[in-house]
Formats: C-alpha cells, sequence, structure tokens
C-alpha cells in the first residue's frame, strides 16, 4: 500500500492506524533516516534510504508480508515504479492520497514542531508554497490503476 501526501497531511498517522488494522509492516523514511543518524533535510541520504526500504518491501512482498509505504510519493513516477514493482509479483497495490489545505497543513507542522514530535530543522511556510508546485496529485485515471482499499480506518 502507498500513502501520498504532503508533509504533515497525516501519512504517518494514518499508516499506523492500518499497520495495525491490516496487520501490516510499516515503512516511513523520515524514521530510518533519523535513525541511522542521517538528517531528513538531506535529499540524497533519504533516496538511498528508500532505495533500500523499497529492497526490503519486494522481499517481504515475496514472502507475502503487507507492506505501507509511507512516505510523500510526490512524483507520478515514483508511485508507478511502486504500483508495477508488486504487480510483477503479483500483489495486491493500493494508494491512499491525503490532502488538506495548505494553511491546514503549516499549523499541523507548526504544532507538531511545538510539541517535539518534529525535532529536525522546522519546515516553514515557503517550504509548503514551493512544495504544493511540486507535488503531483493523483487523478481518477492513477486510481483506476491501484486496487480499491480493502480495510479503512
Ligand atoms: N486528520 C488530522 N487532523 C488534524 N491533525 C492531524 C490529522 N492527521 C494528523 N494530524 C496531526 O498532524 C501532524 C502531522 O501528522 P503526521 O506526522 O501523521 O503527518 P505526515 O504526513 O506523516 O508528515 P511527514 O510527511 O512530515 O512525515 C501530527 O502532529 C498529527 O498528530
Ligand atoms: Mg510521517
Amino acid at each position: 500500500m502507498l500513502i501520498c501526501g504532503l508533509p504533515a497531511s497525516g501519512k504517518s498517522t494514518l499508516a499506523r492506524q492500518l499497520a495495525v488494522a491490516i496487520p501490516a509492516i510499516r515503512l516511513d523514511d523520515d524514521e530510518w533516516v533519523t535513525q541511522l543518524g542521517g538528517d531528513v533535510w538531506d535529499d540524497t541520504f533519504r533516496v538511498r534510504v528508500e532505495r533500500q526500504l523499497w529492497a526490503l518491501t519486494l522481499d517481504l512482498l515475496t514472502q507475502g508480508q503487507s507492506v505501507i509505504l509511507e512516505w510523500g510519493h510526490w512524483a507520478r513516477e515514483e508511485r508507478d515504479e511502486k504500483r508495477l514493482g508488486a504487480r510483477s509479483l503479483g500483489v495486491g497495490v493500493e494508494l491512499h492520497f491525503l490532502d488538506a489545505p495548505l494553511d491546514e497543513l503549516i499549523e499541523r507542522s507548526d504544532r507538531r514542531t511545538a510539541l517535539g514530535e518534529w525535532t529536525a530543522a522546522p519546515i516553514t511556510r515557503a517550504h509548503f508554497e514551493e512544495w504544493s508546485t511540486i507535488f503531483q496529485p493523483p487523478d481518477e485515471e492513477e486510481f483506476s490503476l491501484f486496487d480499491e482499499p480493502v480495510v479503512r480506518v
């Protein structure tokens, strides 16, 4: 299962609930980058971690485990890679898209930083404004290529 959405859209919150309900292994790049001593703002390191988590995902899927990839998957291309990879193993693949107005995302992000849940350099309004122009939201045609979600929380 893939979850896509901008930062603070609630991906990790949803993934934690789904991981219990399905049950599934939840993989979060931010968590891995941080625990490996990296910085979530280091894109090169993040991409390497994501590549490794994807390799692990293919192994887990091959062994019949359900997996939730809950990093942003901003680009259609990234989602295509995951969908086709899962399909080539003959396993189902679902897409969840979390959307919220930019002001709401900024509020949630600020709250998360204030609560100490986010310990890296803070995300600013300027970041959100830039990222919202880069993010490629899935359209109906893309959703039709995925399976209907089986478990809802
Ligand atoms: N539906 C919601 N309504 C209000 N607040 C929410 C909702 N979902 C999550 N939150 C809160 O917003 C903050 C961000 O949520 P979360 O960490 O799940 O986002 P995320 O998409 O995983 O972000 P990132 O991409 O940075 O990892 C958290 O403090 C969380 O408690
Ligand atoms: Mg998260």
